[in-house]
């Protein structure tokens, strides 16, 4: 699989993704919920991505691997590109 490019993904369909599938366990900024659920701003961009794409191969939490399988390549790109508008910690 290709490297995930964020710079290809459009943050405004990202948001929407976001809201729908994200938001719920890391809350509406990215803020997380701790200790349960990790904040995602507080890593560089690209570990997310990574991290993404290591849930795409299967490898990693359950939840977020189902999550990650269940997602296009393209609206893991939307979803990494709305990440980045986030605040940063
Ligand atoms: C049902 C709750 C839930 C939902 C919904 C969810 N996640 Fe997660 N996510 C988790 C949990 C729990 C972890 C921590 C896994 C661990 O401890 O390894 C996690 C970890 C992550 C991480 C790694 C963060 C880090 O610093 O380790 C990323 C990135 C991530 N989620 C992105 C997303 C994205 C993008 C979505 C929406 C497509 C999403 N998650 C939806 C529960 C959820």
């Amino acid at each position: 699989m290709p490297a995930l490019v964020h710079a290809e993904g459009n943050p405004e369909t990202g948001k929407a993704l976001y809201k729908a599938h994200c938001a719920l366990c890391h809350g509406g900024q990215g803020q997380g919920v701790p200790p349960m659920f990790p904040n995602l701003t507080s890593k560089p961009l690209e570990a997310y991505a990574a991290m993404m794409q290591n849930y795409r191969a299967g490898m990693g939490h359950k939840v977020m691997v189902e999550m990650a399988k269940s997602l296009h390549e393209q609206q893991l790109e939307d979803l990494l590109a709305f990440i980045a508008t986030l605040p940063r910690k």
